[in-house]
């Protein structure tokens, strides 16, 4: 089960809620994610999910509700919003590097900028996690030159250099193709090896049942259940829950 909520609880949701217009995405979500904690979040498509995170990364406001990160509520926007959220590091389904810059600037522009370190001090981060997820020798190109799996991990490598808090993955590699799904996940399970606090939006069972403390079903924007993934792949709770699985595991 999950741990009670302690002093090491590193972001929290209490009573969070959000519309768009007449649509109801997120609803009543209390979450807490404990520091060094992997949280896989799973659900149907539209199930709030993506706005979960986007509202932790305060890329979306919310209605109502409050949204903490290492003990600070999320600001509303300006200088300190710029720092909050370079602490919660974020990969998305889509490549999102600047297409216009080589990989080793994608990791690099972000620490000069926002954590205002000098150029050489950043570039050796930079080719040290670039090292990491498996890229260094691909420092100097551009991304359209590198396969989607290089790209992902690239974009691993950037928000890692911002030396975030917390990571939050949306789906990382439903856009990719099979092959490389793996070299991305291992990059992931590493991270998570290494103590990295991880909120993982993901359809990889495989992922879930191996790297996951926790996971969380989303269902209508409600938290449906959590449970550890023994737990939940062994014995969902919900109809919800036994039904979305019944889907994505034997199609
Ligand atoms: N910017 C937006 N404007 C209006 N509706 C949105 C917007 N973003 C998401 N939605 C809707 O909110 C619901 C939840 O979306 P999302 O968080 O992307 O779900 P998931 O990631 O679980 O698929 C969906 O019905 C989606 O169509
Ligand atoms: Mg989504």
């Amino acid at each position: 089960m999950p741990v009670p909520d302690g002093g090491d609880a590193l972001v929290v949701l209490e009573d969070v809620d959000k519309h768009f217009g007449a649509l109801h995405v997120l609803r009543s979500i209390d979450l807490t994610i404990h520091r060094g904690e992997v949280v896989v979040v799973i659900g149907p498509s539209g199930s709030g999910k993506s706005t979960l995170c986007r509202a932790v990364n305060r890329l979306e406001t919310i209605d109502s509700g409050r949204i903490v990160v290492d003990g600070r509520p999320l600001p509303a926007e300006g200088r300190e919003l710029a720092a909050l959220r370079a602490d919660v590091g974020m990969v998305f389904q889509s490549f999102n590097l600047f297409a216009h810059k080589t990989v080793l600037d994608n990791v690099t522009l972000g620490q000069i900028k926002v954590r205002k370190k000098d150029r050489k001090t950043a570039e050796r981060r930079a080719r040290t996690l670039l090292e990491r997820v498996g890229v260094a020798t691909q420092a100097d190109k551009y991304p359209a030159q590198l396969s989607g799996g290089q790209q992902q991990r690239v974009a691993i490598a950037r928000a890692l250099a911002m030396d975030p808090k917390v990571m939050l993955f949306d789906e990382p590699t439903s856009a990719l193709d099979p092959e490389m799904i793996n070299e991305v996940l291992e990059v992931m399970q590493q991270l998570a090896r290494d103590g990295m606090t991880m909120v993982v939006v993901t359809h990889e069972m495989g992922f879930a049942r191996s790297a996951a403390d926790r996971v969380v079903f989303m269902a209508d924007g409600r938290i449906v259940e959590q449970a550890t993934p023994e737990e939940f792949f062994g014995n969902p709770r919900s109809e919800r829950a036994r039904d979305f699985l019944s889907k994505i595991l034997h199609h």
